[in-house]
C-alpha cells in the first residue's frame, strides 16, 4: 500500500495561458491498496467511486503502459483542494493515480514518464506538472511529449486564494474564448510571461504588475465569475502586487509582498458580492510525495 499527498496548482499564472503553472500547500492524500479483485473507495462521494474516477484511470493507465494488468484496488482519499474551482482538483486526481500505480510497483517510471502518461488522459500539463513537481513550472507538449522547465519564486511572494461558493467547468470556460485572437493581443502575453518569469525570480514587484497581465483569456472568463470586478477592485486596494483568475476559475488569486495585504482583504471581504473564502496558501516545492 501507498500513500499519495499532492498539492493544488494554480495554471495560466494571467499572461502564460496553458503554459506556466504553480504549485499550492493545499492537499489531496490518496492511498491505494492492491487487492485480488473488486474497486472500492473511502472518502469518496458516490457519484465519483466508479471506475471513471481519474485517480482509476490514471492508475490503470500506469499499468498498461508497465504492460500489467489492472487489479483490484481500495482508494481513500483525504480531499483539501475544492472540485472544479480553478485549483487543478482533477490534475491532482490523475497525478496521485500514476504515483500511487508507480510506487506500488517499484517506481520504474521517471516525473517526465508519468507526466507524458497523465498528459494522455487530461491534457493540462500546466496543471499537470507543477502537482508532480511542485513550484514554479513552464511546460509545452510535441508529439505527445511533454517539455518542462522549471522556475524559482523569489521568497517575498505570496499567494492568497478568493475561493467562490459556486463551480466553474473548465469544459464551459473554454467554450467563451474566440477561436482567433489578434497578433497583437499574442505578442501581449509572450512578451509579458517572459518578463514575468524573471520578475517573479528576482521579486520585482513592479516588473510583476505590469506583466502579469493577460488578453487571451481572462477578457473572457471575468464575465463567467459573478463578482470579479469587485473581487479585484478590492485587491488592488489592499496592495496586491497582481490579480489573476486561477486556471479557468472561479477562484481569483492576489499575489502580494506587503505583509498588511491579507488582514486588509479580510476587512474588505464582506463587501463582495456572493459568498468568498479567502485562502492564504504558502507555495509547494515539493509535489507529488510517496510514502
Ligand atoms: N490552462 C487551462 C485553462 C487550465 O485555463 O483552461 C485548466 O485547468
Amino acid at each position: 500500500m501507498v500513500t499519495v499527498r499532492v498539492p493544488a496548482t494554480t495554471a495560466n499564472l494571467g499572461p502564460g495561458f496553458d503554459t506556466l503553472g504553480l504549485a499550492l500547500a493545499l492537499y489531496n492524500t490518496l492511498t491505494f491498496e492492491e487487492l485480488p479483485e473488486g474497486l472500492f473507495f473511502e472518502g469518496v462521494e458516490p457519484e465519483y467511486a466508479t471506475e471513471e474516477n481519474l485517480a482509476v484511470v490514471s492508475y490503470k493507465a500506469v499499468l498498461t503502459k508497465l504492460g500489467l494488468p489492472m487489479p483490484g484496488l481500495r482508494i481513500t482519499m483525504e480531499t483539501g483542494i475544492p472540485i472544479c474551482r480553478g485549483l487543478g482538483s482533477s490534475a491532482a486526481l490523475i497525478a496521485a493515480g500514476a504515483a500511487g500505480a508507480n510506487a506500488n510497483h517499484g517506481s520504474p517510471l521517471s516525473g517526465e514518464e508519468l507526466l507524458a502518461v497523465c498528459n494522455d488522459i487530461e491534457g493540462h500539463p500546466d496543471n499537470l506538472a507543477p502537482a508532480i513537481f511542485g513550484g514554479l513550472v513552464a511546460s509545452f507538449v510535441e508529439n505527445g511529449r511533454p517539455y518542462i522547465a522549471r522556475y524559482a519564486l523569489h521568497e517575498s511572494l505570496h499567494c492568497t486564494a478568493l475561493i467562490p461558493d459556486f463551480q466553474l467547468s473548465t469544459h464551459l470556460a473554454r467554450g467563451v474564448l474566440p477561436q482567433q485572437v489578434p497578433y497583437f493581443d499574442a505578442i501581449y502575453n509572450v512578451s509579458r510571461t517572459a518578463v514575468l518569469l524573471k520578475a517573479l525570480e528576482t521579486g520585482d514587484e513592479e516588473a510583476i504588475s505590469m506583466a502579469l497581465r493577460d488578453k487571451l483569456h481572462q477578457p473572457f472568463r471575468r464575465t463567467l465569475i459573478p463578482g470579479f470586478d469587485e473581487a479585484e477592485k478590492l485587491a488592488k486596494a489592499c496592495g496586491c502586487t497582481a490579480f489573476f483568475i486561477s486556471g479557468a476559475g472561479p477562484t481569483l488569486l492576489c499575489l502580494w509582498a506587503d505583509p498588511e495585504f491579507d488582514g486588509r482583504l479580510a476587512a474588505g471581504l464582506s463587501s463582495l458580492p456572493g459568498h468568498w473564502r479567502q485562502l492564504p496558501m504558502a507555495v509547494d516545492h515539493k509535489g507529488i510525495i510517496v510514502s
